[in-house]
């Protein structure tokens, strides 16, 4: 691997008490090409612009993929990644759907370290913080025939990051547009996935909801994910799920969480969930919390679900599920208590 490393760190320029998700970027990046049916050397260099022609196929046609994943930093300042492996099985189930080169382990994992390792810095061990990476690819020819880019550029930029939202969510649940068709990519972390749901989500940010509960392409009756979330309900004592499909991103935070609620004793279900029964749930009283799921935002509460006019607030629950779970992650992501399953791994 090729590396060569900035002059100056900017790191004392960063105001670390007011990060703003995804706008400041570490000092450096990772950059690997696929050329003539191979991947090249990577290299670690420099923030900075990348180079494109105006020809370049993915702005084309959106053949991009991406991924996120977070670094945190421990009490004895191990700088930890989270369960990489998963993101490496999971870009490479995106890059197969959208006809894009499988990514090597060795770039993709040992790039991933190399890179956070450099700008281990920028891992701040405050609380609620980490270092949110992002690895993506995208079609890289210059072409714009309709055609499957021949090159393609993989890179890794990493961002130092606070909590996503800070407070209880208010979702609406979305019945017109859809985010994910059976058969097509919403499986998969897609760009075009997350483009087509910016003007629904939009429309419902400006009746002030913060996101919307997506439902099924179909009928618009079951329900899916919740913005870029994976979505879970308590009802009783028993914590559901949808089901994986592919229209549903198999997330990571979701597949730690079924773990988790297992060792914990927690009831599970993985199965349909239908909008009439969350309505019918929190009618007689049973539905007791509701919260998302992912890497960006760990946890987050949902205060309130709206539907046809109506809103619907969740009671506000010391001790909830989602504080217990959201407890026991964090303190595995960071080192603080025994990771039994194995799922951080030090840079
Ligand atoms: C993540 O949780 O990593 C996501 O994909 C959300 C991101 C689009 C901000």
């Amino acid at each position: 691997m090729k590396i060569n490393k900035i002059n100056k760190s900017r790191l004392e320029t960063v105001d670390f008490d007011n990060l703003s998700f995804g706008s400041i970027f570490s000092d450096h990046m990772l950059i690997c090409e696929f050329k003539n049916c191979k991947w090249n050397e990577p290299e670690i260099k420099p923030y900075g612009p990348l180079k494109l022609s105006p020809g370049t196929q993915a702005l084309h046609y959106g053949q991009s993929i991406f991924e996120g994943m977070k670094a945190f930093k421990s009490k004895k300042d191990n700088v930890l990644l989270f369960r990489p492996d998963k993101n490496l099985e999971r870009i490479n189930n995106s890059a197969k759907r959208l006809s894009i080169p499988q990514i090597p382990k060795d770039v993709f994992i040992d790039g991933l370290k190399a890179l956070v390792r450099i700008d281990s810095d920028w891992v701040s061990k405050r609380d609620g913080y980490s270092l949110y990476i992002r690895p993506f690819v995208f079609g890289s020819s210059e072409c714009i025939k309709a055609n499957s880019s021949n090159d393609f550029t993989f890179v890794i930029i990493t961002s130092p990051t606070m909590n996503y939202y800070s407070d209880p969510i208010d979702i609406l649940i979305e019945q017109k547009f859809t985010r994910a068709m059976k058969g097509g990519v919403g499986f998969t972390k897609a760009s075009g996935n997350y483009a087509a749901s910016f003007y629904p989500t939009s429309l419902a940010e400006e009746k002030g909801y913060t996101q919307l509960l997506w439902t099924d392409g179909i009928n618009h009756e079951n329900i899916e994910e919740s913005g870029t979330m994976n979505i879970w309900f308590r009802i009783k004592d028993k914590l559901v799920t949808p089901e994986l499909t592919d229209s549903i991103l198999p997330g990571i935070t979701r597949n730690s969480i079924l773990t988790l609620a297992s060792e914990m004793n927690l009831k599970v279900e993985e199965r349909t969930i239908s909008i009439s029964e969350i309505i019918n749930s929190f009618k007689n009283k049973t539905l007791l919390e509701a919260f998302g799921s992912g890497t960006a935002v760990v946890l987050s509460k949902i205060r309130s679900i709206s539907y046809n006019e109506e809103k619907y607030y969740l009671p506000n629950q010391e001790g909830s599920y989602c504080d217990k779970i959201k407890t026991k992650l964090v303190s595995i992501q960071r080192g603080d208590i025994e990771d039994t399953n194995n799922w951080t791994v030090s840079v």
